[in-house]
């Protein structure tokens, strides 16, 4: 019995790392597709100019949010957009995309 919790225990840990890590670390291939399916009809990638939302490109060349000039560009304070949308019009899309494809687009909104 003690032995089952053990493995347990060693397994569900690898599991974890591994999911953590792969938070980390976006595909900005796949990102782009889902930017395109999710987000592309309010934001420009290829300019800075505002459709619905700003657009987004040099996002992370950007000292502060164009929303909250508060707040530095930084992965959490993107993500956090991404997961929880916005009251002046975005979406939340922590239940909309796996914790894998918000990497996968934040990873790609650092390329833009
Ligand atoms: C229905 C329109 C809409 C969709 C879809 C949408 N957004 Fe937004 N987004 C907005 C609006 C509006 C804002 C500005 C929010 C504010 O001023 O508080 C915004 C703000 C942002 C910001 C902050 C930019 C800055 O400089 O302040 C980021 C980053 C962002 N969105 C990323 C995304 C991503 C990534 C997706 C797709 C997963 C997405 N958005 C989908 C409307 C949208």
């Amino acid at each position: 019995m003690k032995k089952n919790y053990i493995c347990v225990g060693v397994f569900g840990g690898l599991l974890l790392a591994g999911a953590v890590l792969n938070a980390a670390d976006g595909d900005a291939k796949k990102g782009k597709d889902l930017f395109e399916q999710n987000c592309d009809v309010c934001h420009n990638a290829d300019s800075t100019d505002a459709k619905v939302g700003p657009g987004l490109k040099g996002l992370f060349k950007k000292e502060n949010l164009t929303s909250d000039s508060d707040k530095k560009v930084t992965d959490t304070t993107v993500m956090e957009i991404i997961n929880k949308g916005s009251p002046a019009g975005m979406p939340a899309f922590e239940d909309q995309l796996s914790a894998q494809q918000r990497a996968d687009v934040l990873a790609y909104l650092k390329t833009l």
